[in-house]
């Protein structure tokens, strides 16, 4: 698959993000990529993040600034558009932010790339959680054409499905080559606690439930459950989606969507199970009510059409993931434990861990 971005020019957008930097490492790595380009603003993301490699292009801004958008040669081949405001609970706090940096950044870019002249594919970064269906009861795997609903739960949601329609609109009316990979749960290495600038809630630190587990669990706390670990969610490997994010870039139709999922329904309850067993945590979980915004209850991912269709499957089962994330996390533990930090004014409890880093050093280690 690599082989098809051998001596093309590839521009990543929130290159320096989570799944965006695991996406920039692997075109770098195994691919012959000629120049990667990536555009970030540090809005959620860290500089270690960003590969240091010949090939790499780095614009530092918005790509909602036309300055930015004139800098990026017009020869470029495939685009991955990644950025966006996260998360949910910041959006809320701020919906005019998520709006420029989730909204505008998929209006501003698409608008601007219709007229480059050598795209092979622009892949966009959607969310399963803006489609899948709300419920408690028994999930069923969530597909593709799943009916949409109009009331969503957080501005972070609203701008994803708007992301979809602005590039169904390019794609249409301007022939622009897009492809929707709709992702779960992504988990893995480079997911930072706290990377980036304050967004206005403690979720700047603690982004998303794997890191956060995984982080707490290394510091023998309680694992928090909201309404008592009884949703359940998709979770996805990063070396997967970013597999998957190519498979969609190579065969991928235009004006397509594809779900990037492992297909497995995994209770939080049953992850939080995980993680405390692979650490040994044996710190009782701490059962919780519901969130007030959150009615997304159970949901998973169907695999049917990315697997006919761009022969993409995920490979790495959760206990693998986790086990590889968690040894990652051990590793990097003092480079996450300094990017939490950044935000101990809003969120002092994140002091505790200097000492406790100090003190049970070789307990994480
Ligand atoms: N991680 C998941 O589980 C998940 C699930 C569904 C969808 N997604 C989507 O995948 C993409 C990547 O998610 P992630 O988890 O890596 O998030 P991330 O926050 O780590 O990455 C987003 C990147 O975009 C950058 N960015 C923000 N505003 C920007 C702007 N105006 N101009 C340029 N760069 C900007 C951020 O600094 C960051 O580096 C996002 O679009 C997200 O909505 C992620």
């Amino acid at each position: 698959m690599l082989m098809s971005f051998e001596k093309s020019k590839v521009l990543v957008v929130g290159g320096a993000g989570f799944v965006g930097s695991n996406l920039c490492h692997l075109l770098l790595s195994e691919g012959t990529v000629k120049e990667l380009w990536i555009v970030d603003n540090f809005l959620s993301s860290v500089q270690r993040n960003v590969p240091r490699d010949p090939r790499v292009r780095f614009v530092f801004g918005s790509i909602t600034d036309a300055r930015i958008l004139s800098q990026l040669p017009r020869d470029i081949e495939y685009v991955f558009h990644l950025a966006c405001y996260h998360g949910n609970q910041s959006s809320i706090a701020d919906p005019f932010a998520d709006l420029e940096n989730n909204t505008l950044t998929s209006l501003k870019l698409f608008d601007a790339l219709k007229d480059f002249s050598s795209l092979r594919k622009v892949v966009y970064a959607a969310a399963g959680c803006a489609v899948a269906e709300k419920t408690y009861d028994d999930a069923k795997p969530t597909t593709e054409d799943a009916p949409v609903s109009l009331f969503h739960d957080s501005p972070y949601s609203i701008s994803k499905l708007v992301g979809e329609l602005y590039g169904n609109f390019y794609f249409r009316r301007y022939g622009l080559p897009l492809v929707k990979a709709r992702f779960q749960n992504v988990y893995g290495p480079r997911e930072i606690l706290g990377a980036g600038q304050w967004r206005g809630t403690s979720h700047t630190v603690w982004r998303n439930v794997v890191p956060t587990f995984i982080w707490k669990s290394l510091h023998g706390e309680a694992l928090p459950l909201d309404n008592s670990g009884n949703t359940s969610r998709d979770f996805i490997f990063v070396e997967d989606t970013v597999k998957g994010l190519l498979a969609c870039a190579v065969n991928g139709k235009a004006g397509e969507v594809y779900n990037l999922a492992s297909g497995v329904e995994t209770s939080i309850f049953e992850l939080a199970k995980m993680i405390n067993t692979f650490i040994g945590n044996q710190t009782p979980v701490d059962l919780r009510p519901a969130r007030d915004w959150d009615r997304s209850g159970k949901r998973f991912g169907s695999v049917d059409k990315a697997r006919e269709k761009l022969g993409f499957e995920a490979k790495v089962s959760l206990a693998e993931g986790l086990g590889r994330t968690i040894t990652w996390t051990k590793h990097e533990q003092e480079n996450i434990l300094r990017t939490m930090l950044t935000h101990s004014y809003f969120v002092p409890d994140v002091l505790r861990y200097v000492e406790t880093n100090n003190r049970g050093a070789e307990n994480v280690r």
